[in-house]
């Protein structure tokens, strides 16, 4: 009998070293806790926690929740539970659990995100930031951020300044050219950078001629965004030297090598946690089981690996 090798996952993430390419996205799980029962946390590449801002946040009213054709729109608004509240009452519980943590933080100015860097830079159990400067949901911050090219470079170098942390920027797909963006957080001294948030978008009661959302509008994620995705992670592969991380409709272990094949160094799982909340670690075993298909032995021989 053969013996079978092991490919080797590993991925870095700047001076971060990931055992395995699959994290799951900020706001489909929780602080890990809620899918604990469900998935063995210890095996996945990294959690990355919902967005946390310095105050606790309420979000926006419901409804904020509406299915659509392969996805879903969503206007939380960022609830949280606030710096503090993540601290002491959320990251106990990751920390035991030994899962790499990267928090996904917000603010409304750039000194917040400033201050929120500085504060989870001496936390013990923090591994990575993730700027999000994507959200499309909220007023201020958000989107407003990640649309111009000198707020997010400043944003960006604002909290590169304030923590030793590897700094990860959460990029919106709500641009004409994604690869300005990357280019402007990139200067601002970023090691990585994740893509894509939600797009924006909206659905409609015919019978009440009401919007479905109380905000109007939402952020679509899942299935449905895979391809604008996808096409986004390639344009950034190709214009910076900072690792990529692909987010958007990932739902198979075939979506999560698509974006690693595209350019992508790791992925993020997002909207597919609500229909089956075991898909990482399917994603996770699916891409070793190709690995050993293709006879490759590292995940690094899929990354960037387009042929044109
Ligand atoms: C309910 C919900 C809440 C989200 N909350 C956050 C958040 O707090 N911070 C953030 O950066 N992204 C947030 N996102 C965006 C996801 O992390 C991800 O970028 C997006 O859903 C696209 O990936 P997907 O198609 O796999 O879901 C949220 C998405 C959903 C559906």
């Amino acid at each position: 009998m053969g013996i079978e090798i092991l490919p080797d996952l590993r991925v870095s993430i700047g001076s971060f070293q990931l055992k395995n390419p699959v994290m799951t996205a900020s706001g489909t799980f929780g602080y890990g806790e809620e899918f604990a029962s469900l998935v063995d946390l210890h095996r996945l590449g990294a959690v990355i926690v919902k967005g946390i801002s310095h105050e606790p946040r309420a979000g926006n009213m419901p409804p904020r929740i509406v299915e659509t054709s392969c996805g879903m729109l969503n206007a939380i608004g960022l609830e949280n539970v606030g710096f503090e509240g993540f601290v002491k009452e959320k990251l106990p519980y990751l920390r035991n659990k030994k899962v790499p943590v990267i928090v996904n933080i917000l603010g409304d100015s750039i000194e917040e995100y400033c201050i929120l860097a500085e504060k989870l830079n001496d936390i013990e159990g923090v591994s990575a930031l993730e700027i999000n400067i994507s959200c499309p949901n909220v007023k201020k911050g958000g989107v407003a951020f990640g649309t111009d090219p000198d707020m997010a470079e400043a944003v960006t170098s604002g909290v590169r300044k304030r923590c030793t942390l590897p700094v990860i920027v959460k990029l919106s797909p709500n641009v004409t050219d994604i690869t300005v963006i990357a280019k402007a957080v990139v200067s601002g001294g970023c090691d990585a950078i994740s893509l894509v948030n939600t797009l924006l978008g909206m659905a409609i009661d015919i019978h009440t001629r009401k919007p479905k959302l109380a905000n109007i509008v939402g952020g679509l994620s899942g299935p449905a965004i895979k391809p604008v995705a996808l096409r986004m992670v390639w344009q950034v592969a190709q214009a910076v030297k900072v690792p990529v991380i692909g987010i958007g409709g990932i739902t198979t272990a075939a979506d999560a090598i698509e974006f690693m094949i595209a350019g992508a160094t790791a992925i993020q799982v997002g909207t597919a946690n609500f229909i089956n909340p075991g898909v990482s670690e399917e994603i996770l075993d699916g891409i070793a089981t190709y690995l050993n298909e293709k006879g490759l032995t590292s995940v690094q021989e899929l990354i960037g690996s387009l042929e044109i």
